[in-house]
């Protein structure tokens, strides 16, 4: 892979068509995945283009602020990376040049589980980085423990628990991966594990499928909030009232509701995330914060969410563009196109 960036890559749709050219069919198939026909992770871009902006014009734009308080933490713009895993795939410096890639744009990264460095890397590589850590189901409630402890030490300040993957997929596994690089998952096995193979083989497989829970339920949560001190986030929730994992987070006591499919990449046919959002919004009444992702590409995608309500916008392939076109530099300049383009569609807007 060589380092350097498509030098004309001036949007996330470019950024997409010059690591497609450079990623392995592995790795680009890998990406996008999408669940049986794609159907959602297609919908997810699309629905975008369906809202239209009504302007108010010959207002003073002249300066625009883009920043906005996530939990507590300030960001210079509403759009921070989501978790996705094995970054080494994308990048040989991996999550560290992701980390540093946001955090040299003063915005926030969801670390995955299933990441190769560890989350204590991550955190020294980028210290002024506001970071998350996406925290697993386990069966022993003392392997949760020693990662929230983790996650709490090396700063991070909130916990991402993903709620719609109720099947890991390794369970379902009949075939090994063959990964194209060697990485580690220090984030789930920890130092006095016995970890046979490698991520990907049927061994390591079913040693996860033994310590990870699946079909994880509210009270797993209630057990995550009542044993941390940070907030907690539920990610993939698309139902706001009436079915109402919304509301029932909320009156958990849940800080931030994260609207998302996951990119389509879980159950296929689900709604895109910019359609459900108002409900959700509506339903949780400003009593937690509401965030989102999936098929977020462009500043004025961002413009739109923030318009139906979310407070913050997650991207997860663009993020892994940037990085495999030009590593932690790539992260950053795909968040620079998201923050000039947001800022000036917030002009155009009059807002
Ligand atoms: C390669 C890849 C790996 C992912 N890994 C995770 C993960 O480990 N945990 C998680 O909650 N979501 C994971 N996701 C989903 C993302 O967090 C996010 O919901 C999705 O990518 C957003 O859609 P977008 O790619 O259109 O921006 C992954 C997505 C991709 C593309």
């Amino acid at each position: 892979m060589s380092e350097n960036v498509h030098p004309k890559a001036t949007s996330v749709a470019e950024f997409e068509k010059a690591a497609n050219e450079k990623l392995s069919e592995f790795v680009r198939t890998y990406y996008s995945h999408p669940g049986e026909g794609g159907q959602t992770h297609r919908d997810n871009c699309r629905a975008f283009k369906r809202y239209r902006l009504i302007p108010r014009n010959l207002r003073d734009v002249y300066i625009r602020d883009t920043s906005v308080t996530v939990l507590g933490s300030k960001l210079d713009f509403p759009v921070a990376i989501a978790p996705t895993a094995v970054h080494k795939l994308a990048h040989p410096d991996a999550e560290v040049a992701t980390a540093k890639g946001a955090a040299s744009m003063n915005t926030s990264m969801v670390l995955s589980s299933w990441s190769h460095c560890s989350l204590e890397q991550v955190a020294a590589a980028a210290p002024r980085g506001v970071r998350w850590f996406y925290l697993l189901f386990y069966r022993d409630r003392g392997r949760m423990k020693r990662l929230l402890e983790r996650a709490e030490w090396a700063g991070y300040t909130a916990l991402v628990l993903t709620v719609d993957s109720p099947i890991y997929p390794f369970t379902l596994r009949k075939t090994p991966v063959v990964f194209p690089v060697q990485f580690r998952l220090p984030n789930v096995w920890l130092d006095d594990d016995v970890v046979p193979g490698s991520p990907g083989s049927l061994e390591q497989g079913s040693a996860l499928t033994k310590i990870t829970k699946n079909a994880a339920t509210w009270e797993d949560v209630k057990w995550v909030k009542k044993n941390t001190r940070l907030p907690v986030v539920l990610k993939g929730i698309l139902s706001g009232s009436i079915p109402e994992d919304a509301r029932t987070a909320v009156d958990l006591g849940v800080s931030g509701i994260y609207v998302s499919n996951h990119g389509g990449r879980e159950q296929d046919g689900l709604p895109a995330t910019i359609d459900v959002l108002p409900d959700i919004v509506r339903a949780v009444g400003g009593e937690a914060e509401v965030y989102l992702d999936g098929g977020v590409r462009t500043g004025t995608d961002v413009l739109k969410a923030l318009a139906l309500g979310a407070r913050c916008v997650f991207i997860g392939r663009p993020a892994l563009w940037g990085l495999a076109c030009n590593g932690a530099e790539g992260v950053q300049q795909v968040l620079q196109i998201l923050k000039d383009e947001l800022s000036l569609a917030m002009a155009r807007a009059g807002t």
